[in-house]
């Protein structure tokens, strides 16, 4: 039986304005000094990840009797804010993260903007922030790469991976939620998220910290699950590990997410497993796409509870086949090993995850039919 459609993914899927439409949504102010060529040949021959910025930013704020409003698309330069900004003390803030795409022809894409309009919404409607149209949310990312549009790179497998963010700015520190917010999107040209290519990572499984608990906020994109992340996280790279599989914090026997991805496994007769959707778990763009692909070429996909202990076993058995973890940053990384205290478990194959990441990458830089109408022209 087909999936049912998440309401992420069914707003991801209808008929949004195109980019000519949302263009003039923000406007572009003059840039008094744009980077030099040089500052540009340097920044584009050594792409890391989300470490050197574009010229410009998208910007707009909201208060109670203008709601949002200022929709510019700036010079990129720090943001002022008030030392008693809520954000600063309560973290109420939101994110989300997707990539600029540059096709053959030098046209520019992005991958599904409406899923992450609408899972800003969510985010925002958890932490008491207004929301922020999806139209606009289009059209700050249009004007952005327009303004931008030299920085989104043309190297292999590079991309421009933009920021949209939204905080509160009331200068208070009483305990509600604030009345004055900011919106923004950075950008910043970025090479592969992992330095080390396709090569698979090592995991360490963490079983006294978690990300996120029940009724918390694990399924939505706000700064403090990444905070709650970094103590397990730090510990785990200190000790050579590249990522941390965090298990839910109600029973702590079931695995929840890899650091800031979904995880998936493959079962070794060919059925592919993904923790469901239970609340603590951001419902990934890159998941829930790899999902539709696997569903199209007949593989049996099931979203359901991953029991640790069974997943251990399996793989010491061979009934695990392969374990990859997914995001938009990365992409599809697969799994080569787990760590749990002193025992270790390896995984050989990374078959799926391989296939995977060529066919989602594929469509992503234009390379084959983008058949499911996911990418969206921004330039
Ligand atoms: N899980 C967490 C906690 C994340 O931060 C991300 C990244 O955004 C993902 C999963 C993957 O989500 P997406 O595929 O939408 O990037
Ligand atoms: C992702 O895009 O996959 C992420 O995990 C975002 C991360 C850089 C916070």
């Amino acid at each position: 039986m087909p999936r049912s459609q998440t309401a992420l993914e069914l707003c991801a899927s209808k008929q949004w304005p195109s980019n000519n439409d949302v263009a003039q949504r923000f406007e572009t102010l003059p840039h008094p000094g744009l980077a030099s060529d040089k500052r540009y040949q340097e920044v584009m021959c050594s792409l890391g990840f989300g470490v050197e910025f574009t010229d410009y930013m998208a910007r707009a704020s909201w208060n109670e009797s203008a709601g949002w409003h200022d929709f510019k698309i700036e010079p990129y330069g720090p943001l002022s804010l008030d030392p008693a900004g809520a954000v600063l003390h309560y973290g109420q803030e939101v994110f989300e993260g997707l990539k600029a795409y540059r096709h053959a022809d030098g046209s520019i894409w992005t991958f599904r903007p409406a899923y992450n309009a609408a899972r800003l919404n969510v985010s925002n409607e958890r932490l008491m922030i207004p929301q922020f149209p999806v139209e606009d949310f289009l059209g700050s990312l249009v004007g952005l790469v327009r303004a931008d549009r030299r920085w989104v790179p043309q190297a292999a497998g590079a991309t421009l991976y933009m920021r949209p963010f939204i905080f509160a700015s009331e200068a208070f520190l009483g305990v509600r939620a604030a009345k004055r917010f900011e919106y923004g999107v950075v950008a910043s040209p970025s090479g592969p998220y992992f330095t080390h290519g396709f090569k698979p990572i090592n995991v360490w499984v963490e079983r006294t910290h978690h990300r996120a608990g029940p009724g918390g906020m694990g399924d939505v994109k706000t700064g403090g699950n990444y905070a709650a992340s970094f103590y397990a996280k730090s510990h785990a790279f200190e000790r050579g590990f590249d990522e941390v599989l965090f298990l839910d914090a109600a029973t702590n026997s079931r695995i929840d997410e890899l650091g800031a991805m979904n995880v998936f496994v493959v079962m070794a007769d060919g059925t592919v497993r993904t923790p469901a959707l239970s609340g603590t778990i951001l419902p990934g763009s890159t998941r829930s796409a790899i999902l539709q692909l696997l569903d199209d070429e007949g593989v049996t996909t099931r979203e359901e509870t991953i029991e640790l202990d069974e997943l251990w076993m399996g793989i010491k058995t061979g009934d695990v086949a392969e374990m990859f973890a997914c995001g938009t940053a990365a992409a599809v990384v697969s799994i080569g090993s787990l760590t749990m205290g002193e025992e270790r478990v390896e995984l050989s194959d990374s078959t799926v995850a391989h296939r995977i990441y060529q066919e989602l990458t594929d469509i992503q830089f234009g390379r084959i039919s983008d058949r499911f109408g996911w990418m969206y022209r921004l330039a």
